[in-house]
């Protein structure tokens, strides 16, 4: 097992990151000291690993209420929300009661912005189990929830306890949201490490393999750079913004097509590419470069051309996005591999030619 620290002065936590992690029982109770949690799920995960964990929990003398959810992004919302708030306070849950979400990121987000609201706030732990959630929804702290105008429109910064990435989990994983995590791996090292992208051009069939060394070191070196980055800008006002490469055309793939249409995964994927082309657009990488990263993408299993929604579709949906400031939409461009900025200054028809060039017919 490897343990990475996201530093956060009184607010720092672990991120344990192996395999075999549900059955240690161990890692979990030093944030358990009233006896008692609530384990947030879904009718997916619950069938795979919430009767092992409860036990487990149970045979140390805690108190585990389940709380079962919906599966999938187009359950994100408020009225789903509101089910973790009636079963919290259906069972008296007090501010010491923590709670532990068990699943993707659509749990991780929905738990913790319950955590952060519920009597104005209580504990809670992550136990990721997609590769996605491992390398980048459950580290960092931001929760919430969709909104039917834009994606993860409403929430709260409000950090776990502690993470707990058991990579044995991913066993059951199917294949296509595997790929969609590979999606935010790949991020890591366009925004910060080519030596990385280097490394996942080299690795990639083991990690579409699931070789569990392969799948630990991404994992690992994924989460160093985003402890890294939440380290130095918890609230987003400098470089966690640079964690949003492809977010831009992402979130509006992912609003425009209906959410739970397209994986995040995959949004992020074509929306990087589009990234990308812009950047080449504005003689900031090269050609080559453009092709080099389209094509790990594509080797990835992962789409490269984003839905035909409509260029003013498109426009319309990026014009919400969270990075707008005074009315002028901002991108995560690059301006080499392993080197990621953030800029205001796109000319209205470079950014109309890539989306041209980067949807389907
Ligand atoms: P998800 O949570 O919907 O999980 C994908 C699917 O896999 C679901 O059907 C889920 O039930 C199932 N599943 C989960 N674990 C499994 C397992 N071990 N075996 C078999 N099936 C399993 O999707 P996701 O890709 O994990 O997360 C996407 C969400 O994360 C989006 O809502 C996105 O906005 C959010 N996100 C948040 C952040 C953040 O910083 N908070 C970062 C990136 C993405
Ligand atoms: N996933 C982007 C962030 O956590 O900032």
């Amino acid at each position: 097992m490897k343990t990475l620290t996201v530093g956060l002065a009184e607010r720092s936590y672990p991120i344990h990151i192996g395999s075999g992690l549900l059955s240690r029982p161990e890692l979990l109770l030093p944030h358990l000291p009233h006896k008692k949690t609530a384990i947030v799920t879904n009718t997916v995960v619950a069938p795979l690993y919430l009767e092992s964990l409860s036990a487990l929990l149970q045979a140390q003398g805690i108190t585990v209420l389940p709380i079962l959810l919906p599966d999938g992004e187009q359950y994100k919302n408020t009225e789903t929300l509101g089910l973790i708030y009636q079963a919290l306070l259906t069972h008296r849950c007090e501010r010491t009661t923590p709670l532990i979400a068990l699943g993707g990121g659509v749990i991780g987000d929905m738990t913790g912005y319950a955590a952060a609201t519920y009597l104005r706030g209580v504990p809670f732990i992550q136990i990721p189990t997609t590769l996605l959630a491992q390398v980048d929804s459950s580290v960092g702290g931001k929760t919430g929830i969709n909104h039917t105008l834009g994606k993860n429109m409403i929430g709260a910064f409000y950090q776990p306890q502690a993470v707990l990435a058991d990579i044995t989990t991913l066993n059951t994983l199917a294949d296509q949201e595997l790929r969609a995590g590979l999606a935010e791996v790949i991020k890591y090292g366009l925004i910060r490490d080519l030596d990385f992208f280097q490394w996942l051009e080299q690795n990639m069939d083991k990690l579409l393999a699931r070789d569990a060394s392969a799948l630990q070191y991404a994992i690992t070196c994924s989460c160093q750079h985003k402890a890294e980055v939440v380290a130095a800008d918890e609230r987003e006002s400098g470089e966690r913004a640079l964690l949003n490469l492809g977010h831009t055309f992402g979130h509006a793939i992912e609003t425009g097509m209906g959410y739970g249409e397209w994986l995040h995964g995959e949004a992020v994927a074509a929306g990087t590419i589009m990234a990308a082309d812009l950047s080449c657009r504005l003689g900031w990488i090269s050609a080559q470069d453009t092709a080099r990263i389209r094509s790990l993408f594509e080797r990835a299993g992962l789409p490269v051309l984003g839905p035909a929604l409509g260029e003013e579709k498109y426009l319309q949906l990026m014009g919400l996005d969270k990075k707008v400031a005074g009315g002028k939409m901002r991108f995560i461009l690059l301006k080499s591999i392993g080197h990621a900025v953030l800029s205001a200054d796109v000319p209205p028809n470079l950014l109309r030619q890539t989306l041209a060039a980067c949807v389907h017919d």
